[in-house]
């Protein structure tokens, strides 16, 4: 009996670590970022940080207005408000506002995001939007290290000012002094300040990729703790099934 109390606790402990595994994704990025489909706050200032600075261009054409205001308790006047700018139907799905326009300005048609996050994983997302820097050799004038010839460009330049590449000499300078090129991960230098600090705008963006994340499974915070109360009730049942055999038995030893 006690084996089975084992296996069960080891059963538990094993999908919570790959469901952390699972959250934290994404081999080689420069950033690792794990989503918070729990914190309603985040995924809120996500979705208004999306549809302000994304939606001019990206689709998200599997979600509709009205499930993210029903998920993210967002009130049918603030939806509007706030997040819907293409539309005033809030069961409309999440077009954007230029995607042929866009197309035709940077050759390359927006991709819709709604399963981006999925696909590429959430790491993948915010190292991207981590990793924009000054080139003038691309037609922008900007590049990205996480996906070398991006045509999107910098859209948040504002927010997070402007990277450049330390020149090789000065690249590997620095690489003696702290093992990598500049002062992030990603080997950029903030040369121009942006309105937000480094700290504001990892949050920023960290928000934006929860709520990418969130749109890309909509019912997952649902399913995770329906799994939990599972896992319980499967605890709960088995201690309550050996009860009941050692009355049964008990007579009989
Ligand atoms: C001005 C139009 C425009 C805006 C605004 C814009 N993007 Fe993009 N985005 C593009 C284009 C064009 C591409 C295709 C880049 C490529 O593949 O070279 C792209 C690609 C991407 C990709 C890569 C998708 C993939 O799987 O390759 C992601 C992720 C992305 N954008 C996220 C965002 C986010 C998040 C925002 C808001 C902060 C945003 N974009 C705002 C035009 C835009």
């Amino acid at each position: 009996m006690k084996s089975l109390f084992l296996t069960a606790g080891a059963l538990a402990l094993g999908l919570m670590a790959s469901s952390a595994a699972t959250a934290a994704g994404g081999g080689a990025m420069p950033f690792s970022y794990s989503p918070d489909p729990g914190n309603t706050a985040s995924l809120q200032r996500g979705a208004r940080n999306f549809t302000a600075y994304c939606a001019a261009c990206h689709s998200m054409k599997l979600m509709r207005y009205s499930r993210v205001g029903d998920d993210l308790n967002i009130p049918e006047e603030m939806l509007q408000a706030n997040l819907m700018f293409n539309t005033d139907a809030t069961g409309d799905m999440m077009m954007a506002a230029s995607a042929d326009g866009a197309a035709s300005w940077f050759g390359q048609k927006p991709p819709d995001l709604s399963l981006t996050a999925r696909a590429r994983t959430p790491s993948w997302v915010y190292s991207y939007l981590m990793s924009f820097y000054v080139d003038a050799e691309r037609p922008l004038g900007v590049n990205n290290t996480v996906l070398a010839g991006a045509s999107m460009p910098h859209v948040l330049w504002e927010l997070q000012g402007w990277q450049v590449k330390p020149d090789a000499e000065e690249g590997d300078a620095a690489a003696d002094d702290d093992g990598h090129g500049g002062g992030s991960p990603n080997g950029l230098e903030l040369a121009t300040e942006g309105q937000l600090s480094p700290k504001e705008y990892q949050a920023f963006v960290g928000d934006l990729v929860n709520f990418m994340a969130y749109a890309a499974e909509p019912g997952r915070a649902g399913r995770q703790q329906l799994g939990v109360k599972v896992l319980l009730f499967l605890l709960v049942f088995t201690f309550l099934a050996y009860l009941l055999k050692k009355e049964y038995w008990r007579d009989i030893h």
